[in-house]
């Protein structure tokens, strides 16, 4: 898996789009302590950055080795290589042992993850009362490009790894096993805009760190070919043109059931 993050691991931390401030405000405030945060799927460390403005510190964890070496550094934030074959009890250990965590946050990742694992783990580590889990992705829609991202995005679903699945459902269908705190329930994430301004260089960036685009170049196949390229550009309206787009983001957040 982590295979899949690793080739792209540079054009990773350039292309992805940054969180917004106000929402690690109110994941935040839902959380009674600020002492210890884990960022999981870290990658880059752009959720974990954010979440440093919070917490005493933030433990960020990756399994590809790759997106840690091109994270953004921060006094408060301490990264770790945790490979795919990492015990739960080690992670437990690692993050000061059970309900020692006030905030865990999974920014487009949570997917790939093996679920019932990474849940077991998060429910030991979350403080009693008052951790919070938090999960949040976005995918193709974005606006005002939907139609040219769709059409972009349908030439990638033959190279699409199955959990990438929940992703493109917006998380509608993903087990999120916690008790609701309010603001969200298991089937019905929130939606969150995230505003960006995209130069068409930072769009094919982007798209190029797409998992499906690499395991598609790991076949072979380029989908950002020069035709491809040559196309969005004219659906884009020029090369040189940094347009203000927002991305259709989904979260999910809770506490861990009283009964777990
Ligand atoms: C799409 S990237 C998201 C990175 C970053 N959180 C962000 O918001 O841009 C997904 C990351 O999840 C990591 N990942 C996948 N499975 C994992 C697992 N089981 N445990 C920890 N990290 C994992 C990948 O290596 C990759 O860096």
């Amino acid at each position: 898996m982590a295979g899949l993050f690793t080739e792209q691991a540079a054009v990773y931390a350039a292309a992805r789009p940054a969180y917004p401030k106000d929402l690690f405000t109110k994941l935040a405030a839902l959380t009674t302590h600020h002492r210890v945060a884990w960022d999981v799927g870290t990658g880059n460390g752009q959720a974990a950055i954010g979440v440093a403005e919070h917490y005493d510190s933030v433990v960020a964890t990756d399994v590809t080795a790759e997106q840690l070496l091109h994270a953004a550094p921060h006094p408060k934030v301490r990264y770790l290589h945790t490979p795919d074959a990492t015990p739960g009890e080690d992670l437990v250990a690692t993050l000061g042992g059970e309900g020692s965590v006030d905030l865990i946050t999974v920014a487009m990742a949570v997917h790939w993850f093996d679920l019932p694992a990474f849940y077991g783990v998060a429910r030991r580590v979350l403080r009693r009362p008052g951790g919070v889990i938090a999960v949040w992705g976005y995918n193709h829609h974005i606006s005002p490009v939907e139609d040219m991202m769709a059409r972009f995005f349908n030439t990638t679903v033959p190279y699409k790894d199955p959990r990438a699945r929940y992703c493109t459902k917006g998380y509608r269908d993903l087990p999120f096993p916690f008790d609701d705190i309010g603001l969200v329930r298991e089937g019905e994430p929130a939606s969150l805009d995230m505003e960006h301004e995209m130069s068409f260089e930072g769009l094919i960036a982007m798209l190029r760190s797409w998992s499906a685009v690499a395991a598609a170049k790991q076949l072979g196949v380029d989908l950002l070919g020069d035709r491809v390229v040559k196309e969005l550009e004219e659906e884009w309206g020029g090369a040189s043109l940094v347009r203000k787009v927002t991305f259709k983001a989904f979260l999910l957040a809770g506490t861990p059931r009283a009964d777990d």
